[in-house]
């Protein structure tokens, strides 16, 4: 992949203030690229009217919106583009859906969640089963694959298991947890399965019929896209569901779920973020203009996920030598598949927080702090206003930024002939 060729795709990067930055903030939210921006800005320009006129700004803006739901269901190989839904963002997405889930819940039925979570894929069920009196089960934090532990499945997931709420990638250690086991076992079992994919989706190929799961949510501001949620439901599931929604909204999904007036500039973003991922695919990952659009994501998203690992290479290469640092996730070359480029550290004498002041002086953005995963930092036995240092890179990271962070590093190791352990 070439990365200047990648960069050109970001009009941040001609922006004299900050295209010198480095950006490892990607995992809360990512930069948007050139399409989504275009096709935002088009839509709200040409295509600005509700839907359901005669007039053409109305049926233009209904056309766009469905080519949107078409390229979403290539993203995650749906059945059709009615299983997809939009809404303001992941957690708004999952308290929405919970609501509506609920309505079929019994005092005493089961949720299981696990302590690899982020809040926004906890704190909606845990609402609800204090509404609803439902019991809680979880499955805890492993230490050794920083996800969740899928030894306790097996006793967690019984027959009264309603809903299993798990996340495909842990945002703070990166881990890629196997949602497609817990998927079977909880199906076999008849619960519904609800996967957060918001950290997996810009680094790994989804798959909603190989994984088997019920529902699967996104952010498209993760995907290098505009800010929004983007939910995946399998269809009769989707047309079971009671909606909580105005009388006259539609009956059927996907529109039932979708409540009052849609941000049509944003779906128009996740149309061109989409089209992004699949250029990549036909500039440099080998598909043609002729191969179908879930072919041309699925080869952009391989090349992504190629570039970054090996970037991810470089930063552990660079961060293992520093003395008292303890990296939260898998380390060894072998083990890299199994994790996305979301690294978290802590530095034994440094705050988290004075490194990320330190790091922003140089205009290296990243974050610290729990990162909303309140669950995984008491399970590594961390401070949850300090956290973890996060790096989370993405397809528009370079070596080059790699080597600044590590030399801004620097600044907190201990002289160099206190460092025995130093590369
Ligand atoms: C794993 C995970 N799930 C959910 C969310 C929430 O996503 P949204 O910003 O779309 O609400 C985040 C945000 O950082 C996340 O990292």
């Amino acid at each position: 992949m070439d990365i200047e060729r990648i960069r050109q795709q970001f009009p941040v990067f001609s922006i004299p203030t900050l295209k010198d930055s480095v950006f490892f903030d990607g995992a809360a939210g990512t930069q948007m690229c050139k399409s989504a921006l275009d096709a935002s800005v088009r839509s709200a320009i040409e295509h600005n009217a509700n839907l359901g006129g005669h007039f053409s700004t109305s049926t233009l803006a209904r056309q766009e919106i469905d080519r949107a739901r078409c390229a979403a269901a290539a993203l995650v190989n749906a059945n059709c583009a009615e299983e997809i839904v939009f809404g303001h963002n992941m957690t708004t997405l999952t308290f929405h859906l919970s609501r509506c889930l609920g309505r079929s819940l019994r005092k005493g039925d089961e949720i299981v969640l696990t302590r690899s979570d982020h809040e926004a894929n906890i704190s909606p069920w845990l609402e609800l089963a204090k509404d609803l009196e439902l019991s809680v089960r979880w499955l805890p934090f492993d230490s050794q694959t920083y996800g969740f532990d899928i030894s306790e499945i097996e006793s967690s997931i019984t027959e009264r298991t309603k809903i299993v709420a798990l996340s495909y990638a842990n945002n703070i250690t990166g881990t890629i947890n196997d949602v497609a086991l817990v998927a079977a076992l909880a199906r076999r079992k008849g619960a519904i399965v609800y996967i957060d994919a918001v950290q997996f989706a810009p680094h790994g190929v989804i798959d909603v019929q190989a994984l088997g799961c019920d529902f699967l949510v996104c952010s498209s501001h993760k995907l290098y896209g505009p800010h929004h949620g983007i939910l995946w439901g399998r269809l009769e599931v989707l047309e079971a569901l009671i909606p909580y929604k105005p009388r006259p909204t539609s009956d059927s999904p996907p529109y039932k779920l979708e409540t009052g007036t849609k941000s049509r500039e944003a779906i128009a973003g996740i149309l061109g973020a989409i089209d992004h991922l699949a250029w990549i695919g036909r500039e440099f990952g080998g598909a043609s203009e002729q191969s179908d659009k879930r072919q041309q994501i699925v080869a952009g998203t391989r090349t992504v996920v190629e570039h970054e690992q090996g970037l991810v290479q470089q930063v552990l290469d660079g961060l293992k030598g520093f003395e008292g640092i303890r990296i939260y996730g898998y380390c060894e070359p072998s083990e890299l598949s199994r994790r996305v480029p979301t690294l978290s550290f802590t530095l034994e004498s440094t705050p988290s927080e004075v490194v990320s002041q330190h790091m922003a002086e140089q205009g290296i953005r990243l974050w610290h702090g729990n990162n909303f995963s309140t669950e995984t930092i008491g399970a590594l036995g961390l401070d949850q206003n300090d956290g973890v240092v996060r790096i989370s890179l993405a397809q528009y990271s370079s070596q080059d930024d790699v080597q600044r962070f590590l030399s801004a590093l620097d600044r907190f190791s201990c002289p160099a002939s206190h460092r025995p352990h130093r590369r």
